[in-house]
């Protein structure tokens, strides 16, 4: 698999690719899909729905990596909070989390249990896959998911989760290590049902300041990574922590792939962290709306790495608005132009 020998720090024929989001709104097959099955949360937890929309972006785009159709908040659901997707508002907890009591009634061995229908879709999106293509398990990092889980809906400001933070650390400490335990187990056991490649999403990475990101966000993020390094030391493990430009240089950990958020200029995290690791990333996503935006941008991040130790991807997911047209011309420009690049290097 192209894909893993790139994440494992090996030459390759070509950058392979793949897009955050890749199975989503933006697809008619997606939709169309999405529309035998009332809610989301049902849909997720319906394997064989869910395996096949895993599987459309590599039959429509012939992308490099499949990653699993699921969700980071399936873990907080199924640890026993209330959960649902509004429609034009997104997830939004009923009973935001606020204390200690409300903690204790959640159970992460009952969530590794219960998710039994996402190890269900990779078991089935694994033997449907060519097996020159990687399949991707993935969970929300610790700190991502505590704010939605205290915030109780996507935030701006991330208010309450601050508040806890500075005011109570202990507290958030206490939920940080409940997930952390939770997600060690969620992402072996997704291992075991077929992933061969790990990614942990820090969506709201770039909310905290450095100190604070590292304590409360890093040191689980990896302590994650060591876990499965331990158990699984050949399955590469990606991070991904966007929105942090300013620190993302200072960040160290036993991973493989470093997913560069579009907000970050790629040349210097390649000058200080690329030797350590394979970067991932990072075309800014709205390019994908301009054929002309995607050639230049694409051209700017090869001419940078070299098509060596890089996954190309975008800087964060595609949004639902692109056409699929733009995406395969981002698919298939990256493959020929990294392919012409390597050549001519040898
Ligand atoms: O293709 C893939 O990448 C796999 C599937 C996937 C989804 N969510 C499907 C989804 C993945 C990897 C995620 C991760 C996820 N979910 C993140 C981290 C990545 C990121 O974008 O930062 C976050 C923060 C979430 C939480 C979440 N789920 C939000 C904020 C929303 C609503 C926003 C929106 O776009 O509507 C979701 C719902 C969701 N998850 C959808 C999809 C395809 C849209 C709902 C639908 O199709 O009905």
């Amino acid at each position: 698999m192209i894909f893993i020998d790139a994440c494992l720090g090996k030459e390759t024929e070509y950058t392979p690719v793949w897009m955050m989001r890749q199975a989503g709104r933006y697809l008619p097959q997606y939709r169309a899909l999405r529309a035998t099955t009332s809610d989301f949360i049902s849909f997720c937890r319906d394997s064989a729905k869910a395996a096949q929309a895993t599987l459309q972006p590599i039959d429509e785009l012939d992308v490099d990596a499949a990653i699993i159709f699921s969700d980071i908040l399936v873990l907080p659901l199924e640890m026993g909070m209330d959960l649902s997707f509004k429609a034009g508002e997104g997830p939004v907890f009923a009973k935001p989390l606020s204390e200690l009591k409300a903690l204790d009634k959640l159970s992460g061995d009952r969530a590794v249990e219960k998710l039994s229908y996402v190890y269900e879709a990779l078991k089935i999106a694994r033997a449907s896959l060519a097996p020159n293509k990687a399949l991707i398990g993935f969970c929300g990092a610790p700190w991502t998911l505590a704010t939605y889980m205290i915030e109780g809906r996507g935030s701006k400001t991330y208010e309450k989760s601050k508040k806890m933070l500075y005011s109570n650390p202990q507290l958030l400490h206490s939920i940080l290590r409940k997930l952390t335990n939770a997600l060690k187990d969620y992402v072996c056991e997704q291992i075991k049902a077929g992933a061969n490649a790990i990614q942990i999403f820090d969506s709201w990475a770039g909310a905290l300041e450095f100190s604070a990101y590292y304590e409360f966000a890093w040191s689980y993020i990896k302590e994650i990574c060591a876990h499965i390094k331990k158990e699984y030391p050949n399955v590469p493990v990606i991070v991904f922590p966007k929105g942090i430009g300013g620190f993302i240089t200072k960040l160290d950990g036993d991973f493989d792939v470093l997913g560069v958020g579009w907000e970050c200029d790629i040349a210097s995290v390649k000058n200080s962290l690329g030797a350590k690791y394979v970067l991932q990333g990072n075309l800014e996503p709205a390019r994908l709306f301009d054929k002309m935006a995607i050639e230049d941008g694409v051209d700017e991040i090869l001419g940078v790495m070299g098509g060596k130790r890089h996954i190309m991807n975008l800087g964060h997911g595609i949004t639902p608005d692109v056409s699929v047209e733009h995406a395969r011309h981002f698919i298939n420009y990256t493959r020929s132009r990294s392919k012409e690049l390597i050549k001519g290097k040898k």
